[in-house]
């Protein structure tokens, strides 16, 4: 662990060494999306006294933004941030934190030399799975609420084409209000579902940071549509998001194709916001 920030999608023991910054650093870590992430502090030779601190994240911190967003996100920000530093040297500490996502952060910052800390790092399924960040990989998503009052986000952190494959959102369950009571709208994708009364869709946007709270919504989409869409939507962001808002009045899902954006669709492009085009021109 030499840089200062480094991503990873590896298990095992990581092990750091202070050679004596006072910068604040940071191991992200992030596992597939229906895993989520154990750390267990093996090892924390990290003095309170000496202004050290090592900060276990439930999600993603990146310049005051963070994933999920408190409004996705079931536990209150406070309680995601475990900062930990110790009284005296070498006090025996073993703890262990578990993600509810997929992805989990260790922020650091040690400026006593020669003090550090070692954790293991080790991915457990995640059966129901809310919130996914998507770092690198190109796929298929599924966001499912399974009948809860949640909202869940698929986030990507490249620029993103998204491809509806299937969506069934403010139909099944509970009778109250849904589309199989109107036959005019049974089949087929809506938009601006929210303004129809909506309370179930699926938000698809982009924003230049991790918070989703932030996001321009491009398209606000619900009804059912069980085949793939033929046109992809193409955000330049930077970060792109695919958000299922659920009342908890029905079972949702929505099935997305994420493929990354390059070059060669800057002209088909849906969308771009301003820090979005930095690198293309
Ligand atoms: C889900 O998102 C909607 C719209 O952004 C919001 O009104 C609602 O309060 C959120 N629900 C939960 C459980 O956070």
């Amino acid at each position: 662990m030499a840089d200062c920030v480094k991503i990873t999608l590896d298990e095992g023991i990581f092990h750091y060494k202070s050679r004596g910054s006072s910068r604040t650093c940071g191991l992200y870590l992030i596992s597939d999306p229906n895993k989520l992430i154990v750390v267990t502090i093996e090892y924390l030779d990290v003095l309170c006294q000496g202004g050290g601190l090592i900060s276990v994240v439930d999600g993603w911190e990146l310049n005051g933004a963070v994933f999920p967003s408190y409004e996705d996100h079931e536990k209150s920000i406070s309680s995601r941030f475990h900062d930990l530093c110790v009284d005296t040297k070498r006090h025996p500490i073993k703890r262990i934190f578990a993600s509810s996502q997929n992805a989990a952060l260790i922020q650091y910052r040690i400026p006593m030399f020669g003090q550090g800390f070692s954790v293991r790092v080790e991915h457990i399924p995640n059966p129901r799975p809310c919130n996914v960040l998507v770092q690198d990989t190109e796929g298929i998503f599924t966001l499912e609420n399974y009948g809860r009052n949640v909202n869940c986000s698929v986030m990507t952190i490249f620029d993103a084409k998204i491809r509806i494959m299937y969506m069934n959102t403010g139909l099944h369950r509970s009778g109250v209000k849904t589309f199989s009571h109107s036959p005019r709208l049974q089949k087929g994708i809506y938009h601006k579902c929210a303004k129809m009364g909506m309370e179930d869709f699926v938000q698809i946007g982009g924003s230049s940071g991790l918070d989703t709270t932030k996001m321009e919504t491009i398209d606000e989409v619900c009804g059912y549509q069980p085949h793939a869409l033929s046109k992809s939507m193409t955000i330049f962001c930077g970060m792109t998001t695919i958000r299922l808002v659920s009342s908890g009045k029905h079972s949702n899902k929505v099935v997305v194709e994420v493929l990354k954006a390059t070059i060669d669709d800057l002209d088909s492009a849906n969308y771009m916001c301003d820090l979005g085009l930095g690198g293309y021109k």
